[in-house]
């Protein structure tokens, strides 16, 4: 039996495109393999969002070089987003690449290894196609408790500094009765927490017509098995007075909403091409807020976008300082090739971006620290959902909110929801002793 080993790097769609892969391999026969270096197929599951990301990827290249040198069989392919912005170059600079394929392309992956006879290369990443469907019952999933479950692909905003628009393609909404069909088996396996996926999730339907991210988890809601439902990204100017609504009276979606500001400054912001003013953007977390007080925010920030100043900079600090997000995800600006602001003036110094960036992060720890000193005494239920790698007595999950937490109990608990009662703050994640588990 053939063995493969999937090294998945970016975001979640990604990580769900490596459940995918490893399901089409597994229906052909092949098994996962413990370690890299024992596998006949290595696949890199790629991301171009910023420089870094794509960096990695050159570094595990190199690494995987030595590998083909003693084993000429081994295949080497990379999909995802790289393998989509740098077609044959990538074939080009690491002749030990032997297939790559680009967005959405990897359902063609049967068809590959057939034609692949050991000199063949492959490239397949010209025109982005359609996103097609692989069958549910394929994929292998994680975890048996929780599934990722993209409901919408690609994306329509081309906000200045970003490529993904570039790499995956337009907006297209999967059929809504295929998601809840996909769901209702899921439930029938196990499943008790859904993650509904997508660039802009609450864009979900405007290329259907006639239904929309709320009506979605409406129809989620009822399903029998289902007690947990979450989704991302929002986009800040789609998100909707009905969307709120049913956030807000339907027990089991969670109150967490990922909504990236990207940055304080409104000048900056309409660079960026993102759609709205701080202000706006507050407001909705105002209006969020008095409807769901309970509610929870993550965010994405980028520092020193060009012609960035310190008054920009500030502007963006205020707004940390002002809406108190539980998470913020901060990125340094990096140029991405055929983006229209890798044409703008960027004078800005990095040593600058990175007092910036520092000043940001250290701002935000006193902020999540405070916010976590916050719930300590208070009892919140909790997904159990895997051994604490560093201590194995412990386990750890999320509450409803996204927070993450540690605590004492049997491996056997995994999958369970669990009633803890928080008993220490940390500075990224909670400490809390289980009360009983709870049926929900
Ligand atoms: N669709 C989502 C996520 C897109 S990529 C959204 O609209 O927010 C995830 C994050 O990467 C973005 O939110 C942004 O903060 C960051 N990002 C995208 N392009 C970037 C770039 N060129 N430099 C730095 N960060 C970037
Ligand atoms: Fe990129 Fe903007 Fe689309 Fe998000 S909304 S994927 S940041 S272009
Ligand atoms: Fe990266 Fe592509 Fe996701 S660029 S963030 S893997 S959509």
């Amino acid at each position: 039996m053939p063995k493969y080993y999937i090294i998945t790097y970016g975001c979640q769609m990604n990580k769900s495109d490596s459940e995918k892969v490893a399901g089409i391999l597994e229906n052909l026969g092949y098994t996962p393999s413990e370690k890299m270096e024992e596998a006949d197929i290595i696949l890199l599951n790629t991301c171009s969002v910023r420089e870094r990301a794509e960096e990695k990827v050159f570094g595990k290249l190199g690494e995987l070089r030595k590998l083909k040198k003693r084993n000429q069989n081994l295949l080497i392919g990379i999909f995802g987003c790289m393998a989509q912005r740098m077609k044959e170059e990538l074939i080009e600079k690491f002749p030990h690449v032997d297939f790559v394929l680009g967005s959405y392309k990897f359902t063609e992956l049967p068809k590959i290894l057939e034609s692949l006879d050991g000199k063949k290369k492959v490239v397949l990443a010209e025109d982005i196609p359609s996103p097609q469907d692989v069958d549910f019952r394929v994929i292998k999933r994680e975890n048996k408790f929780q599934a990722w479950i993209p409901i919408i692909y690609g994306c329509n905003n081309f906000c200045t500094y970003c490529i993904v628009p570039y790499l995956r393609g337009r907006e297209k909404s999967r059929d809504p009765e295929e998601i809840i069909r996909e769901v209702e088996y899921l439930a029938s396996q196990g499943v008790v927490e859904v993650t509904l996926l997508g660039q802009n999730v609450d864009s979900y339907g405007k290329d259907l017509g006639n239904v929309d991210l709320a009506d979605l988890l409406v129809e989620i809601h009822r399903i029998p098995g289902i007690k947990r439902i979450r989704f991302l990204t929002s986009h800040p100017r789609d998100v909707s007075d009905k969307l709120i609504r049913v956030v807000a009276t339907h027990p089991k979606v969670c109150p967490h909403w990922h909504l990236p500001l990207q940055a304080g400054s409104d000048r900056i912001l309409r660079r960026m091409g993102r759609g709205y003013t701080y202000s706006e953007y507050k407001a909705l977390i105002e209006k969020i807020r008095a409807e769901i007080p309970k509610a929870s925010f993550s965010t994405d920030i980028i520092v020193g976008f060009p012609g960035e100043e310190e008054e920009d900079f500030l502007a963006t600090r205020r707004a940390l300082e002002e809406i108190k997000f539980d998470t913020v995800n901060l990125a340094i600006y990096s140029k991405r090739p055929g983006t229209p602001a890798a044409n703008y003036e960027d004078p800005i110094p990095y040593e600058t971006k990175k007092r910036w960036f520092d000043e940001l992060e250290n701002l935000q720890r006193k902020i999540i620290y405070e916010k976590n000193l916050s719930m300590v005494g208070k009892e919140e239920i909790v997904l159990a959902e895997e051994v604490n790698p560093k201590n194995p007595r412990e386990l750890s999950g999320r509450t409803e909110n996204y927070r993450l937490v540690f605590f004492e109990a049997e491996k056997e608990l995994i999958g369970k929801f669990l009633l803890v009662k928080i008993t220490e703050a940390r500075l990224w994640s909670l400490k809390g002793e289980v009360i009983r588990e709870v049926d929900l």
